[in-house]
């Protein structure tokens, strides 16, 4: 049986941990409990421990665990971490490596997926510490389950209340391999921006912040698959387990996607890739007076279309920035450049799309199947292009 360790910190929705162990073990999986200390103050470890079946830890220097190291141990077969609830505190002490009790060196030490639920009192949340924390540890890849708002145990209404059980456990789920669907495949991404240079300084670039690419990455190596991820600039760290290479010009990316192309079954042009250039770029700053009056841009080549002509029995997926005429354009893409799948998303609004969590897409494919979806995180998007992807290969 798999096991989930879950982590339990000092607040008052911790009750609600006890729901969750239940749930994971109507799905068959073991559950090991770790406690912060604050939170043996709130609760017994008792309770934990007679619905887990497992002894709760709590102190890595307890005699107990010491023939093996636990925390290291635990690491090495746990299959997910969930902290349910994670106090500010905790989030605190994972976003600055701060290793001081079971709990906070067990995070250091596992490798698994790792998904945090925090609650806390509204002003604590959307408090800038605790916001900047939360986006260090997402750009490490931890996923968060939102809390939500209601009402909160200090007799305020708001943002902080911790999430559904129910919620919490489908998102631990999803993260958990649930089948090795693309093993044997090979998947080459593509994502972020790129740098196209007039000197050593200055550039010319996009908004992207390459998350989507990163979670459909993350997605295909969840399932199985080898992952080539080739990536513009950007502040995500790229998923252990992928092979990654890090370029910044459209050129590099073309050279670099080159380079792997004849080992992919399933390519996902995720990256927004200049469609421009300097015409010269200069190897020492320009200063401003010999500038002149106009620079010279010209268009980059077309990686996609290049591939496309080569694609052979690979499925090509494009993906479509538009700001109108979302769907007509992306059929247009579609045609031109040969491809099995075209995901086409408005990055008009602020709330969807560049440099945002969310993303709302229309996948199409070349029979004009349109698949709209709802606002979603792009770890659930991730999911439905590449189940699309799937079914349409059988
Ligand atoms: C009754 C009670 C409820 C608390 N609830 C929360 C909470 O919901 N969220 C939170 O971040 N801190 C909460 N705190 C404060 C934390 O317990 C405190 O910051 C503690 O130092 C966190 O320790 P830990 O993260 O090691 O569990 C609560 C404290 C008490 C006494």
């Amino acid at each position: 049986m798999e096991i989930i360790v879950l982590g339990v910190s000092s607040s008052i929705s911790l009750y609600k941990a006890c729901e969750i162990i239940r749930g994971f073990q109507e799905k068959k999986f073991q559950v090991q409990v770790i406690m912060t200390k604050n939170a043996t103050r709130l609760i017994s470890p008792l309770l934990f421990s007679s619905l887990s079946g497992k002894k709760v830890l709590v102190d890595p220097f307890e005699e107990e665990y010491s023939e093996k190291i636990a925390h290291v141990t635990l690491a090495k077969e746990a299959s997910l971490l969930l902290v349910a609830p994670a106090t500010a505190n905790i989030i605190g002490k994972f976003a600055s490596g701060v290793a001081d009790d079971f709990l906070s060196t067990f995070y250091m030490a596992a490798e698994c997926p790792k998904l945090i639920a925090p609650a806390m009192n509204e002003v604590m949340y959307l408090h800038k510490q605790t916001q900047q924390n939360i986006q260090k540890l997402q750009a490490a890849g931890v996923k968060f389950v939102e809390p939500e708002r209601g009402y909160l145990a200090c007799e305020d209404e708001g943002w902080g209340r911790l999430a559904a059980p129910e919620k919490i456990i489908k998102e631990s789920l999803s993260l958990l391999v649930k089948s090795k669907s693309l093993k044997g495949k090979t998947v080459l991404v593509t994502a972020g921006p790129t740098r196209e240079f007039l000197d050593p300084v200055r550039f010319l670039t996009n908004r992207s912040s390459g998350k989507m690419g990163y979670e459909l990455a993350e997605e295909a190596l969840r399932r199985g698959a080898e992952v080539i991820l080739i990536s513009g600039p950007t502040h995500i760290f790229p998923p252990p387990g992928a092979k990654f290479r890090k370029i910044q010009t459209a050129q590099e990316m073309e050279k670099e996607v080159g380079k792997n192309f004849a080992r992919a079954d399933i390519v996902l042009m995720a990256a927004a890739v200049s469609d421009f250039r300097f015409a010269r770029i200069s190897s020492q700053k320009t200063k401003k007076d010999k500038l002149g009056e106009k620079i010279e841009i010209i268009p980059t080549s077309d990686i996609l279309e290049k591939l496309s002509r080569k694609k052979g029995k690979k499925f090509l997926v494009g993906f479509a920035a538009e700001t109108e005429k979302v769907v007509k354009n992306a059929l247009m893409k579609m045609q031109k450049k040969n491809l099995d799948l075209v995901v086409a998303n408005n990055v008009s609004g602020e709330e969807i799309g560049f440099e945002s969590d969310f993303n709302q897409v229309s996948l199409i494919t070349p029979e004009g199947e349109t698949i709209h979806t709802e606002k979603k995180s792009k770890l659930e998007i991730s999911r439905i292009i590449l189940d699309k992807i799937e079914e349409i290969l059988g």
